[in-house]
C-alpha cells in the first residue's frame, strides 16, 4: 500500500471533527478524507446491527478511495462495529473507547464521571473496560440522550446545552468526582462549555490527541507514514444535506470548508 494514499476518518456528524483536527496537527502533511454520516446521526440511540451497517457502508466508501488506514472517531461505532470492520477489512482500524484508565490514573478522590451515548455505555465493549477498573476507582457513567441532537443543531441553542450537561453531571459533582471522561466525541466539541459547568476542580479528559498518537505509532509500524514535506488536503463527505453540513461543519471545524454528499459522489464513479 502506498504511503501516501489517504486515512479514513468516520464519525455520525460533526464529532469527529474533534479528533481530526489532532490529527492535522500531529501528521500534516497526511492526506484526509473526513466522512460524517449526518443522514444517520445521532447514531448513540440506534441499535448495534444498524450501526454495524451504516460503518460497513461506510468503509465501502472509504475504500473506492483507497485509503490506507480508518480512524473511527466514534465511540459509539467502535462500540458497536470495530471488531467486525477488522475482520473483513485488511489496514489497520483505530477506534476510540471512553479513557477511563487515564482517568482512574488521575483521580485524587477516586470518583471518575464517563458521559456518552447509550449505544456506548450499553455495549459489552464498555462493560468489559468498565469492570477492569471497578475496584480501583468509581466509575458513574451517564448517557446524554438529546446532547449530539443539540450540538448538530444549524441553530446553536447555548441554554438548553447548558441545560442537558448540568443535568448529567449533577451525580457525578455530588458523588464528589474530579475527573470527568468525555466518552464521545460530539462532546469534546463543547468541552469548554462542559468545563465550565463541572468547574475549575475538575480535569475533563478528551481522547483526541490518544488517538492521534496512535493512529501515528500504527502507520510507523506499517510503514505507512507519509513522507510528503506539503501540508495535505482534506476533503469532506455527507450523507446529510450538503448545504446544512457545510454550515456546521464549518463552524466546528473554526473555517469554511467545502462539503461534498458521498452518495451522490459514489452514483458519479
Ligand atoms: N460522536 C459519536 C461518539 O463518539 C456518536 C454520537 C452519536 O451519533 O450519537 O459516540
Amino acid at each position: 500500500m502506498p504511503s501516501d494514499f489517504p486515512i479514513g476518518v468516520i464519525d455520525s456528524g460533526a464529532g469527529g471533527l474533534s479528533v481530526l483536527k489532532k490529527i492535522q496537527e500531529l501528521m500534516p502533511n497526511e492526506e484526509l478524507i473526513y466522512l460524517a454520516d449526518s443522514y444517520f446521526a445521532p447514531y448513540g440511540p440506534r441499535s448495534e446491527r444498524v450501526i454495524k451497517n451504516r460503518c460497513f457502508e461506510n468503509m465501502g466508501f472509504l475504500n473506492l478511495q483507497h485509503v490506507k488506514a480508518v480512524v473511527l472517531a466514534c465511540n459509539t461505532a467502535t462500540a458497536a462495529a470495530v471488531k467486525a470492520l477488522r475482520e473483513e477489512f485488511d489496514i489497520p482500524i483505530i477506534g476510540m473507547e471512553p479513557a477511563i484508565k487515564p482517568a482512574a490514573d488521575l483521580t485524587r478522590t477516586g470518583v471518575i464521571g464517563v458521559l456518552a451515548t447509550e449505544g456506548t455505555l450499553d455495549s459489552e465493549k464498555f462493560m468489559d473496560l468498565q469492570s477492569l477498573y471497578r475496584d480501583r476507582v468509581e466509575i458513574i457513567t451517564k448517557a446524554c440522550p438529546g446532547l449530539v441532537d443539540e450540538i448538530e443543531k444549524l441553530e446553536l441553542d447555548q441554554g438548553e446545552i447548558v441545560k442537558l450537561v448540568t443535568e448529567y453531571t449533577e451525580a457525578f459533582l455530588e458523588r464528589g468526582g474530579d475527573t470527568l471522561v468525555l466518552g464521545c466525541t460530539h462532546y469534546a466539541l463543547i468541552a469548554d462549555i462542559i468545563s465550565e459547568i463541572v468547574g475549575p476542580e475538575v480535569v475533563v479528559v478528551d481522547t483526541g490527541m490518544a488517538v492521534a498518537k496512535e493512529l501515528k505509532r500504527r502507520l510507523r509500524a506499517d510503514d505507512l507514514n507519509s513522507d510528503s514535506k506539503e501540508k495535505s488536503r482534506i476533503s469532506f463527505f455527507t450523507s446529510g444535506n450538503v448545504e446544512d453540513q457545510q454550515i456546521l461543519l464549518s463552524r466546528y471545524w473554526g473555517e469554511d470548508i467545502p462539503v461534498l454528499h458521498y452518495l451522490n459522489f459514489l452514483l458519479t464513479i
